[in-house]
C-alpha cells in the first residue's frame, strides 16, 4: 500500500532544491517503504524562486511567508533549508505546529539555539533529521562497521580535515555565511559540524574536550547585487565590508574512551576543492576516506606477512550502505544528491515508524557543542569541556 505524505520545503536555495529532488527519489529508490511524497508547498522570500517552484519543481503552491506553509493542513513534514540564523525560529515554529522536520546543519547559530531546538522537539515527541549527508556514503558506512567490528583493534587517534575553496575568491559576495549573527561560527559551524559529527559517527564515541585556534584570512568582501544560491557568483558592489567569522579553524580533541583527534577546516584554500578527509588509526590497522574520491575507502589491517603491509583501496559496492539502491554494480558512482535521498528516506521512515533512524536534532546539538567549544577555546586559549547532550542521538 502506498502512503502519500504532504511535504513542505522552507527556503528554496541550494539545499531546498536538493531536499526537493531527494523527496522525489524516495519512491523509486526505496519502493518497499510505500511512501509517495507529495510536494505540497514551498516558502521563500524570493518571488522568482516561488514561481520556479510551481512552474518547474512540482510544488502545488508557494508561500512568501513560511508561517503560511506551516499552517497549511496538507503539509505533514517540513524541510528547513534557510540561512543558519533563521533555523531557530523556523524549527520552533515547526515544533509549535506539530510538524516533524529535517533541518540543515548547523542547526542553530550557536549551541544554545541548537539545544533549544533539540529539547523542544523531544518535548513535543517529534522525530527529526539533520543534513549530515556525508554519513550516508557507502564507504563511510563500511568504515563505521569495520571500527565497530574491532577490525582496526582499539582506536587510538583520528584525523579529519575539511579543506574547501568555496570562499577562496576574494570578490565572492558577502552572503549571510560571513556574518556572525546570521551565519554563526564560520568554518566551525559550516564545515567542522560535519567533521565532528562524521568522526564521532565512524568511531562510535563522543568528543569530551577541545582546544582550538582560528583565523580570518579574507577580512572583507563586496556585497552581492542579486539573490545568490549556495556559493554562486553574482554581480557585486565596488565597496567591501567586513567578514565577521572564521575562514580557518584547527582543533585538538579528546574523546570519552581516550581517543585523540585532530581537526582542521579552511574555506579559502587555493588547491583542494572539497577535500573532506577522515582517518582512523587503531592498534591493528587504519583507514582513510576522502570525499573528493568518496566511493573509495583505503584500509590497512595488520597481516602476519610483513611483505603484504600496505593499504587496500576498497571500491564501494552493494555490500556497503545503500549503494545497491542507486547503482547496479561497483565502478559506478553515487553523488551528493543520492546521499540526500538516503537522508530523505530515513527521515520519512523515522516519522512513519516513530523510530529515530536519521541523524537527529540531538546529534546536531552535539556537533554544535563541539563548534562552540572551539570558538571559546580559540578566544581564551584554554581547553574546554564539551557538554553532554540529551536525547535520541544516533552515534
Ligand atoms: N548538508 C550540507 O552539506 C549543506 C551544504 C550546503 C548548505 N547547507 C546548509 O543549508 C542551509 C542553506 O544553505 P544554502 O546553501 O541552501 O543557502 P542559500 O543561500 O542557497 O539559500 C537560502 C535560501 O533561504 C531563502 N530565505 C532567506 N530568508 C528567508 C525567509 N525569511 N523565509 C524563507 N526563505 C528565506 C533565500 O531566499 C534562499 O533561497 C544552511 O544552513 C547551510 O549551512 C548544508
Amino acid at each position: 500500500m502506498t502512503r502519500q505524505i504532504g511535504i513542505g520545503v522552507i527556503s528554496l536555495g541550494w539545499m531546498g532544491r536538493l531536499h526537493t529532488r531527494a523527496y522525489k527519489q524516495i519512491r523509486e529508490r526505496y519502493p518497499e517503504l510505500g511512501i509517495e511524497p507529495r510536494l505540497v508547498a514551498t516558502a521563500d522570500r524570493v518571488e522568482a524562486f516561488r514561481d520556479e517552484a510551481t512552474e518547474n519543481l512540482g510544488f502545488e503552491r508557494a508561500y512568501a511567508d513560511y508561517h503560511d506553509l506551516l499552517a497549511d493542513p496538507d503539509v505533514e513534514l517540513v524541510s528547513i533549508c534557510g540561512p543558519n540564523f533563521l533555523h531557530h525560529e523556523m524549527a520552533l515554529a515547526a515544533i509549535e505546529a506539530g510538524k516533524p522536520f529535517w533541518i540543515e546543519k548547523p542547526m542553530g547559530v550557536n549551541a544554545r539555539q541548537s539545544r533549544e531546538i533539540a529539547l523542544a522537539a523531544q518535548k513535543a515527541g517529534l522525530r527529526t533529521a539533520v543534513g549530515f549527508n556525508y554519513r550516508h556514503t557507502p564507504a563511510i558506512m563500511h568504515a563505521r562497521a569495520l571500527v565497530a567490528d574491532g577490525r582496526l583493534g582499539r582506536v587510538t587517534n583520528v584525523r579529519s580535515w575539511w579543506i574547501a575553496d568555496y570562499a577562496s575568491a576574494e570578490d565572492g559576495p558577502l552572503t549571510w555565511r560571513y556574518s556572525r549573527e546570521q551565519g554563526g561560527s564560520g568554518v566551525f559551524g559550516d564545515l567542522l559540524s560535519h567533521g565532528f559529527d562524521l568522526v564521532q559517527f565512524v568511531v562510535g564515541d563522543r568528543i569530551s574536550s577541545i582546544s582550538a585556534t582560528s583565523g580570518t584570512f579574507v577580512t572583507e568582501r563586496p556585497k552581492g547585487l542579486a539573490a545568490t544560491i549556495g556559493h554562486g557568483k553574482v554581480p557585486v558592489t565596488k565597496e567591501k565590508y567586513p567578514v565577521e567569522n572564521e575562514d580557518y579553524g584547527a582543533a585538538l580533541a579528546r574523546f570519552d574512551s581516550g581517543i585523540i583527534g585532530t581537526f582542521e577546516a579552511n574555506r579559502v584554500a587555493h588547491g583542494p576543492r572539497a577535500e573532506y578527509v577522515v582517518e582512523v588509526y587503531g592498534t591493528k590497522g587504519s583507514l582513510r576516506w576522502n570525499y573528493e574520491n568518496h566511493m573509495h575507502l583505503e584500509v590497512l589491517i595488520d597481516d602476519d606477512n610483513p611483505r603484504h603491509h600496505g593499504y587496500t583501496r576498497i571500491m564501494s559496492d552493494a555490500s556497503h550502505g545503500d549503494f545497491g539502491r542507486f547503482q547496479p554494480g561497483p565502478g559506478q558512482l553515487m553523488g551528493f544528491d543520492d546521499m540526500k535521498t538516503v537522508e530523505a528516506a530515513q527521515f520519512c521512515e523515522s516519522v512513519l515508524e516513530d523510530e529515530q533512524l536519521a541523524p537527529s536534532a540531538a546529534d546536531a546539538w552535539a556537533a554544535a557543542e563541539c563548534d562552540e567549544a572551539c570558538v571559546a577555546s580559540a578566544a581564551d586559549g584554554t581547553w574546554h569541556d564539551v557538554p553532554r547532550v540529551e536525547g535520541p542521538t544516533t552515534i
